[in-house]
């Protein structure tokens, strides 16, 4: 599994130590940016990211901000973006059982690191319960 990883300035530190714990795990992945604390914008980098993805290039995406709000709202613009802001490890097994959810969106500024690391590892390795999730999936998504 390809996974794209973006972040804003208030992401980025979070967005480093997923980055490198993904790398240990095994996963192939793509940091889209961005690459240091100065201040950009967030909906740059949910782009770069959610391109990623709709190209086929990677499977799952992370985009981490200060709440993870503005990176979803953004992602979720588009119709084959399924982006969920997690907080916990139930939304994060929820968000991949239920919802099929192809980004995860994380509040770096909300979360614990271990906390943030723990649903990143949930929300990886949880699979999609298919059947009438399915079906309400394809009512608004591709
Ligand atoms: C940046 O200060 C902040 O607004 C951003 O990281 C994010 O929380 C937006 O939703």
């Amino acid at each position: 599994m390809k996974i794209v990883l973006a972040a804003d300035h208030g992401g980025f530190e979070l967005k480093e130590v997923i980055r490198k714990d993904l790398a240990q795990a095994g996963y192939q992945v793509v940091d889209a940016g961005c690459y240091s604390t100065d201040s950009v914008d967030y909906p740059d980098y949910a782009e770069k990211a959610v391109e990623r993805i709709v190209t086929g290039e990677c499977q799952r995406g992370i985009l981490i901000c200060g709440t993870g709000i503005g990176m979803a709202i953004a992602a979720n613009r588009h119709r084959s973006i399924r982006a969920a802001n997690c907080f916990d490890i139930y939304t994060a097994k929820m968000s991949r059982e239920h919802n099929n959810a192809n980004m995860l969106c994380l509040g770096a500024r909300v979360l614990g690191t271990e906390v943030a690391q723990e649903i990143v590892r949930i929300w990886l390795t949880t699979e999609f319960a298919g059947g009438r999730h399915a079906l309400r999936i394809a009512k608004f998504s591709e």
